[in-house]
Formats: C-alpha cells, sequence, structure tokens
C-alpha cells in the first residue's frame, strides 16, 4: 500500500457519502461484504491500516488488536461494542468510538413495531391469508393482546430503552424498569415509570419484557430458564439488543411448551445462525438485525462513526471527540 496519506479500512459497503467524506482525509479500502466476519483475514490485513471502521460483526479481538502496529482507532458502526475488546485496545493506545444517540429515535421507532406485530399476531395472520385460509371474517380469528392498560418491563433503561417507553405510553402502557443505575428523576416522571431494583420482580410483573441493555459480563444469558418461568403464560419477550443476553435454548423451549405467549428477536447469539427450535417456535417473530435500519439512521451512524476517525487521525484531543469509549 502506498502513500503518506493514512489508510483506513471500512470492514463492509456503508452509504456512500460517509466513503466520500473519509475519501477527503485518507485512502479508503471498502472490505466486500462478509470479508472480515472472522478474524483470519483482519489478522492478516490490520497491518495496514492507520483506521478501522467496522461492523458489530467484525471480531475486534485482541489478537486483531495486537497486529494492528499503526491502527489509531477503532470506530464501530453501531452503539453497541461487545464485538471489540476495549480493554486490550486501551493496551495497545488504539482508541474505540461507537455511534450513541443518531440511532435512538429509528430503534424506538422499531421495538414499537415489534411489538404491535407481535401482540396482534400479524405474521401468522397474514400467513393464513396467503395460505388461502381466509374464507370470511371470524370473531375468534387471531385475538392478542390489547395494549392499554398493560405493563412493559424494560430491562436497559438507555437512550433506546426510554424511546420505546415514550412510544408505549402514547399507547396507554404502564412503564417499569430496570437499570443498573436509576435514571434521573426528571425522565422517570415524564414517562411515570417505575424503578424495580430486582430484575426478576420486574419480570414477574411485565405483561411485555423487553431487553435494551449491552451485553455485558452481567447480562450474558440474563434471560435464562429460570427467568423465562417467572414470566406470565401471556406475556410476549422482545429483544433488540443483543442476542447472547438471552439463553436461545432455554427460550425456545419455554415458546414451544407455551409457558410464555410469544417473542420478537432482533438479534441472536450465533449471527447469522439461529437456534434451530428458534425456528420452529410458535408465535415467534425473527428478524435479521435491522432496528436501526433507516437511510437517514445509517448515514448518521456512519457519519458519527467517520468524524471519530478522522478527529483521531487530524490529533484532535478526546474530549473534543463525543463518542470516544473509555472504559
Ligand atoms: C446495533 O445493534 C447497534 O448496536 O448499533
Amino acid at each position: 500500500m502506498s502513500s503518506s496519506k493514512p489508510h483506513i479500512l471500512i470492514t463492509e459497503p456503508i452509504p456512500e457519502r460517509v466513503i466520500s467524506f473519509l475519501q477527503e482525509v485518507g485512502e479508503v479500502t471498502v472490505g466486500e461484504k462478509g470479508t472480515y466476519q472472522s478474524e483470519e483475514n483482519l489478522i492478516k490485513d490490520i497491518p495496514d491500516y492507520d483506521a478501522l471502521l467496522c461492523m458489530l460483526s467484525t471480531p475486534v479481538s485482541e489478537n486483531v488488536l495486537s497486529q494492528g502496529k499503526k491502527l489509531k482507532v477503532v470506530a464501530n458502526f453501531a452503539v453497541g461494542y461487545d464485538n471489540i475488546d476495549v480493554k486490550a485496545a486501551q493496551k495497545y493506545n488504539i482508541k474505540v468510538a461507537n455511534t450513541p444517540d443518531v440511532l435512538t429515535e429509528a430503534c424506538g421507532d422499531y421495538a414499537m413495531g415489534l411489538l404491535l406485530a407481535l401482540s396482534r399476531k400479524l405474521k401468522e395472520a397474514e400467513q393464513y391469508l396467503r395460505d388461502g385460509k381466509f374464507n370470511g371474517w371470524e370473531p375468534l380469528g387471531f385475538l392478542g393482546m390489547e395494549l392499554r392498560g398493560r405493563t412493559l418491563g424494560i430491562i436497559g433503561m438507555g437512550r433506546i430503552g426510554q424511546a420505546f417507553a415514550r412510544r408505549a405510553r402514547a399507547f396507554g402502557m404502564k412503564i417499569i424498569y430496570h437499570n443498573r443505575s436509576r435514571i434521573a428523576p426528571e425522565i422517570e416522571q415524564e414517562l411515570d415509570a417505575t424503578y424495580f431494583p430486582n430484575y426478576k420482580e420486574l419480570t414477574a410483573k411485565s405483561d411485555v419484557l423487553s431487553l435494551n441493555c449491552p451485553l455485558t459480563k452481567e447480562t450474558y444469558h440474563l434471560v435464562d430458564e429460570a427467568l423465562l418461568k417467572l414470566m406470565p403464560e401471556h406475556a410476549l419477550l422482545i429483544n433488540i439488543s443483543r442476542g447472547a443476553v438471552i439463553d436461545e435454548e432455554a427460550l425456545a423451549n419455554a415458546l414451544h411448551r407455551n409457558s410464555i405467549a410469544g417473542t420478537a428477536l432482533d438479534v441472536f447469539e450465533e449471527e447469522p445462525d439461529v437456534h434451530p427450535k428458534l425456528l420452529s417456535a410458535p408465535n415467534t417473530l425473527l428478524l435479521p438485525h435491522i432496528a436501526s435500519a433507516t437511510h437517514k439512521t445509517r448515514e448518521a451512524i456512519g457519519m458519527l462513526a467517520a468524524k471519530a476517525i478522522t478527529s483521531v487521525l487530524k490529533g484532535r484531543h478526546d474530549t473534543e471527540i463525543p463518542n470516544l469509549i473509555s472504559p
């Protein structure tokens, strides 16, 4: 690789405007779809690059970072950054950035959409029609859960949890939440949200349980067999956070025995693989990790990640880069 300009690797095709923006400061390589979904190609190629704009599907492990001899910054095209070994990045003096705020509203809309689709059985009903089974209006067909007056329990009341809560309030739902720390009193008041220090107690009280927390050591398989047993039989589970917050085998078993009423999952532990028992489970909406997938938001995500890269490459002070992660 030639030229004295910094070399920037973008691991997947992303909105063109973001690529052009980065081309103004460096020599940009855009990986073909899927090239960097395992460590192997990344370990081989990373020594050539000063900056990495990676996806949530890019495993930026210590093995990768230790080979980044010129690497100064890793910017994730996502708010969740469990794919990056942040401690190792610190050890090698590589800065890490993510993309908070810009995707909050798209994710709030999407969570509400999943809840509406799931609670009113839209997927099953549409399939019924396509299968030619709709032979006349049925008073007892596809009866679902009405949202007004129901309780939405949110685990992880950060920006996205709050955006979902705001929408659910407009549908007349009661909001309860669990979070590492209690949110500001004025936001609690605005959302009329009740804090539960104990997520198990929250689970037992929720008609709809929504996971909006990051994946950490503490939240790994937080929804396990024991927690699923605490959910009421009519309850629904929504996950737009990370797949590994749920023990998928346990969830699939609960769905197959009808011990909960349904689930909508946007994320999976072994993406792109989906647990086979989930594929055959009843009342299950399975989506390919698209909560932030709007034109506007994906461009904003890219620009925020790209600006962190250009700021680091231009030597700006950390305090001038609002989306840097400091562990
Ligand atoms: C998407 O899952 C993200 O973390 O931005």
